[in-house]
């Protein structure tokens, strides 16, 4: 059962062909080198990036996979959340072709196809109830997952994502965009208890995040306060290693503590990481001795990919869960409430 899947929900365009857990063809045409000028997505950028990277990436896909089109036996599709521009451009093209095709149509959340990422390409059986952190730039959420098809909703940032973090701090110290990747490597080669930065907990049972102070301290810290003008340029490159170390750790303990609680109310057996900071290597250190069975996805499968879409869309079409051609992009997560 070949599934094509679609990502088009941010700066990457994927597209691959997945069976079962199986990945078979997996293309990624990111847009990095379009955004790094701005230390950022620049939407509209993205969208134009998108509409002349999607058939090209499609096209490599079933090669890749030696199928044709006509092959497919479904098209899924990444429709919410992300950025509205980009989002139309892959679930117009998922929708033409399932249309041309007549084939099911298959709306994926980004969200529940990031905790999915930890199935592919692997036969491990998860116990269930799992606990489920999805760490990106975009999102920082806790999830009960009872199965792939009964997810609910435990907590989640009330300011910054976890990556949006690491790429503001990037930003401060004068680093490359995305910094996710970058202070990952930096934080190697500093001293993580060199500066005593914030750990955000909330409340104590709080199984929400913020991260937004987190931030401003590194940048008090860099920038300096109280007449003692300095920027990153004045920083040696030991003193930027312990900056990078000591964020990160202070990050990885406030995802560990509160999966730890998240744990402990849910009465989980086991815990799924997914996003692009579940390829952090300071994090995955982090959960080696975590009291449960913990699964993190294959590095290619941590950041925005369409094989994540493809795999959850043939749980989904198996369940009987597809959907119209009148299908919509949506900014907004439908795992992601008001109340949280
Ligand atoms: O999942 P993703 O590709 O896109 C969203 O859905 O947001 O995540 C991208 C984020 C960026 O903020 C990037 O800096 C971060 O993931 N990231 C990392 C690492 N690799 C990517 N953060 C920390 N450590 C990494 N190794
Ligand atoms: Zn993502």
């Amino acid at each position: 059962m070949p599934i094509l899947g679609i990502e088009s929900t941010c700066d990457e365009t994927g597209a691959a062909i997945v069976e079962g857990r199986t990945v078979v063809s997996n293309i990624v045409a990111s847009q990095i080198d379009l955004h790094a000028r701005y230390r950022g997505v620049v939407p509209e950028i993205a969208s134009r990036a998108h509409i002349e990277n999607i058939l090209p990436v499609i096209r490599e896909a079933l090669e890749g996979a030696g199928i044709g089109l006509a092959d497919v036996d479904a098209v899924a599709v990444a429709h919410r959340p992300g950025l509205i521009g980009s989002l139309l451009i892959g679930t117009t093209a998922a929708k033409t072709m399932a249309w041309a095709l007549s084939k099911p149509l298959v709306g994926v959340d980004h969200v529940h196809a990031h905790l999915y990422s930890v199935c592919l390409d692997s036969s491990a059986d998860i116990p269930m109830p799992a606990i489920g952190l999805v760490c990106s730039g975009g999102h920082t959420a806790l999830y009960e997952v009872r199965s792939f098809l009964d997810i609910e909703l435990i907590g989640s940032t009330i300011d910054d994502a976890v990556g949006e973090a690491y790429d503001k701090v990037a930003a401060i110290l004068g680093l490359g965009y995305p910094g996710g990747p970058i202070i990952d490597r930096l934080a190697e080669q500093g001293e993580a208890r060199a500066i005593a930065f914030p750990r955000s907990l909330l409340t104590r049972e709080s199984l929400d995040f913020s991260f937004s102070g987190l931030k401003t301290s590194v940048l008090y810290h860099v920038r300096g306060y109280q007449g003692k003008q300095r920027n990153a340029r004045t920083l040696s490159a030991a003193e930027i290693w312990d900056v990078a170390a000591s964020f990160q750790a202070a990050c990885v303990d406030v995802l560990v503590e509160k999966l730890r609680r998240a744990v402990r109310r849910c009465g989980a057996r086991s815990v799924i990481i997914g996003g692009g900071v579940s390829a952090n290597r300071g994090l995955r250190r982090a959960m080696e001795n975590f009291s449960l069975p913990v699964f993190f996805p294959p590095m290619q499968y941590c950041t925005d990919n369409a094989a994540m879409t493809a795999g959850l869309g043939g749980v989904l079409l198996s369940a009987g869960c597809t959907s119209e051609l009148d299908l919509d992009a949506i900014p907004h997560s439908q795992f992601l409430d008001a109340s949280h």
